[in-house]
């Protein structure tokens, strides 16, 4: 879906990205981590033409992307940008339509989707649908950014750092609609964070970035147990690895169906790394493991966190 071949991009005589490769398949997510200045904003922009490369190729549907003008290109990508980028004299309302307005949809159809959007990302559409940027928290406004981004349900979604200025509740249930959205309608998504567990969490892929290069790519699991290099083991810090594995797998891929254990059950969809955290709190040897309806399934022992019995 997405091909960058040899990419590369200089400002004044420095390299911001060198000679990149990239594929995204169709439908799949792909995480962009690195250091910062390691060039996932400028790979992100060359994607909508907002940074033209210096040399090297860019399809998108194997369409090379400098066949169609920029703003044609940009109506069917949907971008969220790490500093928000509202347009501030414009209300909510009108930001989120504003790609759905240039593609001409009726007017009844564009107000169904802000509202749609609007009742997604956790901002009640009565109280936010007239008010300005600068009257939302920047919280809110990167939500409204996000809504923006997914408003005319483009194919391809470019989302730099769309989560930062988020608490935690309100980013890990932004992830799980995300996570949602993606899988229900096939999105291609690169997405870029700061966050280690965000990208665990969603990337179907990971792509690590240094100094303007790919170091390294593939899945979390993967990328965890065999790191390419120091900088790769270094930047998923070896005192998390452990947890961060854990945080891979599901209680319901280890659990022991029909076997009992006594006290209040976890959920047979949490990880391995929240049902350690029960363990090390109750300080009990089993736990009872029960679905999504409180139905007990079985129990998960301590000694199934190290992986799967024989
Ligand atoms: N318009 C520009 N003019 C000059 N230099 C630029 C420009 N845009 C980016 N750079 C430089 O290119 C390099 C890569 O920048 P980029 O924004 O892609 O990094 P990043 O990986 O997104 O970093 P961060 O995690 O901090 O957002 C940096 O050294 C930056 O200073
Ligand atoms: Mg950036």
């Amino acid at each position: 879906m997405i091909e960058i071949s040899g990419v590369s991009k200089r400002f004044n005589g420095w390299s911001a990205v060198s000679d990149l490769d990239l594929e995204v398949a169709e439908g799949e997510l792909a995480v962009l981590v690195g250091t910062s200045g390691s060039g996932k904003s400028t790979t992100l922009k060359m994607l909508n033409r907002l940074i033209e490369p210096d040399c090297g190729v860019i399809r998108i549907a194997g369409r090379d992307i400098r066949s169609q003008p920029p703003e044609i290109l940009r109506r069917h990508i949907g971008y969220a940008i790490q500093s928000v980028g509202l347009f501030p004299h414009w209300t909510v309302e009108q930001n989120i339509a504003a790609v759905p307005q240039l593609l001409k949809w009726p007017q009844a159809r564009i107000r169904a989707r802000v509202e749609e959007l609007l009742e997604v990302l956790q901002l009640p559409a009565r109280q936010f649908r007239q008010r300005y940027p600068h009257q939302l928290s920047g919280g809110q406004q990167q939500r409204v950014g996000v809504a923006r981004a997914l408003a005319a349900d483009p194919d391809v979604l470019l989302m730099d750092e769309p989560f930062g200025a988020l608490d935690p509740v309100t980013r890990a249930t932004l992830q799980q609609e995300l996570a949602r959205i993606q899988q229900l309608f096939g999105k291609t998504v690169i997405l870029v964070t700061h966050d280690i567990d965000e990208a665990l969490l969603l990337g179907q892929r990971i792509v690590v970035m240094d100094q303007g290069r790919i170091v390294q790519q593939g899945g979390a699991r993967d990328i965890l147990l065999t790191p390419a290099n120091g900088f790769v083991r270094e930047f998923f810090n070896p005192a998390e690895v452990g947890v961060r594995l854990l945080g891979l797998v599901r209680v319901e891929e280890r659990m022991r169906r029909g076997e009992h254990a006594d006290g209040a059950a976890i959920r047979a969809d949490s990880t391995l790394r929240e049902a350690l955290s029960v363990f090390i709190t109750r300080k009990v040897p089993a736990l009872p493991v029960e679905d999504g309806q409180g139905a007990r399934l079985g129990a998960l022992r301590f000694d199934d966190l190290l992986g799967a019995r024989a």
